[in-house]
């Protein structure tokens, strides 16, 4: 365990190249004799392409070929992924329907890719496809969740199915009792950077991949099972990626599509999607409706809970996810049922986007907790410290930490709760109202497999190797501590490579997982080092002979004894001496079975003020405060980033974001940035974050949980609760746009 010091706040090791233009992100990268795709998109939802003329594009400059489902060339593994199966993170069941791109005329969804056009440049390439027309048998298609909600399905995957403990209807039966629906708007991830990919064969069966993808690995294995190829043949790079939020959590069909025409032109080919594109191919957080059902008596005490979500999915590919979970362990409840639904829609199919299901699930609870506390007439965290719970109840175990009374107490100080006045609408300043909400979010801690290399050189400095990627935020940083915290290097004596399957194995950058995973990978190889060098130096013959390692610092490249600061080494003199030039260490860490006695989580409360205008029903989040109970933070400044940047995600959860979907045709109206709003500096208050900073004593060596899901779920509920604290209006269905507060 790492001693219980603050960590240095240290500048992002990436950050003056990420502002200068030397970040290379996959578009930037260009090859010789590369060429260039572009995607032509289905203008129907659902039917079958009846005609496709291809002839004025084929023959328009610099054009080299225009893929369509007549001559796409084959993709050998395609039973198996285009995707998902393969990126390590949860499986993803079949349903009856297949698509394969470019392989029938069927129409699954709208913006379906019908044909890749491909020529010399990109601007070429954009107008051939713009030459393609397509005639259609069109069938209506149904995009419209809350029309089918009763043709939900239990998925087969690992969120399927029902809970339940106690009695499932004993909330039906309490004091005081609460029924509530909540509806989520389709959500687009929009990072800014767009999607595609580079793709160049270099060899008959050796590939080599840029990518805008949050795992490597992932990648890597995904292209190895479509090309059915020795993975050990593909070779991804991915060190800079301009945004993620869950979208490159798998391979996407185009992503495949690319290779498989690359490999058939001989060129290596870049794709790089348009916005629009981004909507419909890329994923997208899935439409859900969800009901609570709450029962208390009048104490406060909870009796029952019941928690049902139906969410939409696409006919091809059930997509779930961990919408219901938290209500299962959250509070000391003994009677607790939920419900997961999903609906097969004429839609693409959705993937995980910021604090995915989680962030969807506390939006409900989190309200409805909300609206429970003001029936019973308590105080919103009055009522949750009444139904806190010290250990899982869905498990029966202990968690590993949890700190949340004392973030509960710290955030409320911070926002100045007690200005708050529990009658909604009794606060003004001048033509505002204002008010005061808060929420509680929660996300899994992992700790999942993953390794990692460190040398050490005889001039003290030392790099840190990990295929994982850094998304955004400030993974180099974070793992730069770490290493800096094991062997005492200076952080600017430490270079961390990443990025790149070169490197040893790591997993996808997602589910807030990565500090822990990897981190721990670079504690393990950094403590490997150190434990030679203690060796090194404690051996007979050597300058601390007989030393025991607890008795030794490490620290600015001198070994020392403790507690006679002037017994000392360098650690070059002890690597010349031994006739080293590096110490090597690579290790592969994983968490141990003990940690399955433990219900691994981290917290986070939000609070915010938001003022309301009467007039004109605009909402403004005026004052933020997020505390996280994510364990040790490992780098203060960017941890802090992070949770600003989750917690403006926030924002356009609660206030502005929603993909509209024009149901008589399946297709979104609003699929660009000027219309889909996510939060823009106007929108953004200067944000409080908090960490509670203690270290888990179970996960890892360094006691980090994870912190970046946490940021964003439940923000929204927490405006939400804000609003009706201002106004009185308790508004269920995200986003708040002024017409639902008027
Ligand atoms: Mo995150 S939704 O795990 O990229």
């Amino acid at each position: 365990m790492i001693k219980d010091t603050k960590n240095p706040p240290i500048d992002r090791i990436d950050g003056r190249m990420k502002v200068t233009g030397g970040a290379k992100y996959f578009a930037d990268f260009e090859l010789p004799n590369m060429a260039y795709c572009v995607l032509v998109g289905s203008e129907i939802a659902k039917g079958t392409i009846t005609s496709l003329d291809t002839k004025r594009a084929t023959g328009a400059p610099g054009v080299m070929g225009v893929f369509t489902h007549q001559n796409m060339p084959p993709i050998p593994g395609f039973d198996a992924p285009v995707g998902g199966e393969a990126d390590g993170l949860a499986p993803k069941p079949k349903t009856e329907e297949t698509y394969r791109i470019l392989s029938s005329p069927k129409i699954l969804f709208d913006g379906q890719p019908i044909a890749i056009v491909v020529a010399d440049s990109f601007e070429r390439a954009t107008y051939a496809a713009s030459l393609i027309k397509a005639t259609y048998n069109k069938q209506t298609a149904r995009t419209d969740l809350q029309k089918h909600v009763a043709e939900g399905i239990a998925p087969r995957g690992a969120e399927g199915g029902n809970y339940s403990r106690g009695k499932a209807d004993a909330y039906q039966t309490a004091p005081v009792t609460l029924e509530a629906n909540y509806t989520i708007p389709v959500e687009v991830h929009n990072p800014m950077e767009l999607h595609g990919i580079l793709a160049h064969w270099t060899g008959a069966n050796t590939l080599m991949i840029y990518a805008k993808t949050q795992g490597v690995n992932a990648t890597q294995n995904a292209m190895a099972q479509a090309f059915k190829i020795d993975p050990k043949n593909i070779h991804v790079h991915t060190e800079f990626m301009g945004g993620g939020f869950g979208m490159g959590l798998r391979t996407w069909p185009q992503e495949t599509a690319v290779v498989a025409i690359a490999r058939k032109i001989g060129r290596p080919l870049k794709l790089v999607m348009n916005r629009s594109q981004m909507f419909t191919l890329v994923g997208h957080r899935p439409y859900t409706v969800q009901t609570i059902n709450l029962g208390a008596d009048t104490d406060g005490k909870l009796i029952g809970i019941a928690h049902a979500a139906t969410a939409e999915t696409a006919s091809y590919e059930d997509f779930t996810e961990a919408t219901v979970n938290m209500t299962k362990f959250m509070y000391a409840c003994p009677n607790v049922s939920t419900r997961y639904r999903i609906v097969r829609l004429d839609r693409s199919v959705p993937i995980w986007m910021r604090g995915p299901g989680e962030a969807t699930g506390a939006f409900a609870l989190e309200s409805a907790m909300d609206e429970m506390a003001h029936k019973l007439n308590l105080d919103p965290i009055e009522f949750r410290l009444r139904n806190y719970t010290e250990t899982d109840p869905e498990h029966n175990r202990p968690y590993s930490s949890k700190h949340l009374k004392e973030a509960y107490q710290r955030g409320a100080e911070a926002i100045g709760w007690n200005n708050r006045k529990p009658q909604p609408g009794s606060q003004r300043d001048g033509e505002w109202l204002v008010g005061y909400g808060m929420s509680t979010g929660v996300f899994n801690a992992f700790r999942w497999e993953a390794s990692a290399r460190a040398l050490l050189k005889a001039d003290g400095t030392l790099t840190v190797q990990s295929a994982v990627t850094d998304i955004g935020p400030g993974t180099g940083t974070a793992l730069t501590v770490i290493a800096h915290n094991v062997l005492g290097v200076p952080v600017d004596g430490i270079k961390v490579e990443y990025g790149d399957t070169s490197l040893p194995k790591a997993p996808s950058q997602g589910g807030s997982a990565i500090v822990s995973a990897v981190g721990s990978a670079v504690y393990d190889a950094c403590t490997a080092i150190k434990q030679t060098l203690i060796e090194l130096a404690s051996k007979d013959g050597g300058p601390m002979a007989g030393r025991q390692a607890d008795e030794l610092t490490l620290a600015d490249g001198v070994l020392s004894v403790t507690t006679e600061p002037g017994k000392k080494v360098t650690v070059s003199e002890l690597m010349r001496t031994n006739n080293l030039t590096v110490i090597d260490k690579t290790k592969d860490s994983k968490g141990s079975p003990e940690l399955e006695k433990y219900s691994m989580y981290s917290f986070s409360v939000h609070f915010v003020q938001v003022r309301v205008n009467p007039l004109t029903g605009v909402v403004r989040v005026a004052k933020a405060v997020s505390v996280a109970d994510s364990g040790r933070i490992i780098s203060p400044k960017t941890a802090a980033s992070q949770m600003i940047g989750g917690v403006t995600g926030g924002i356009g959860m609660a206030l502005t974001e929603e993909a509209v979907i024009d149901h008589r045709f399946g297709r979104y109206v609003n699929n660009n940035l000027a219309d889909y709003h996510v939060a823009v500096h106007a929108d953004v208050p200067a944000i409080e974050t908090i960490f509670i900073d203690k270290p888990d004593p179970i996960i890892n060596p360094m006691g980090a949980k994870g912190m970046g899901e946490i940021a964003l779920i439940g923000f929204a509920g927490a405006v939400a609760n804000a609003v009706f604290n201002a106004t009185g209006q308790r508004v269920r269905d995200l986003p708040i746009t002024p017409d639902k507060v008027m």
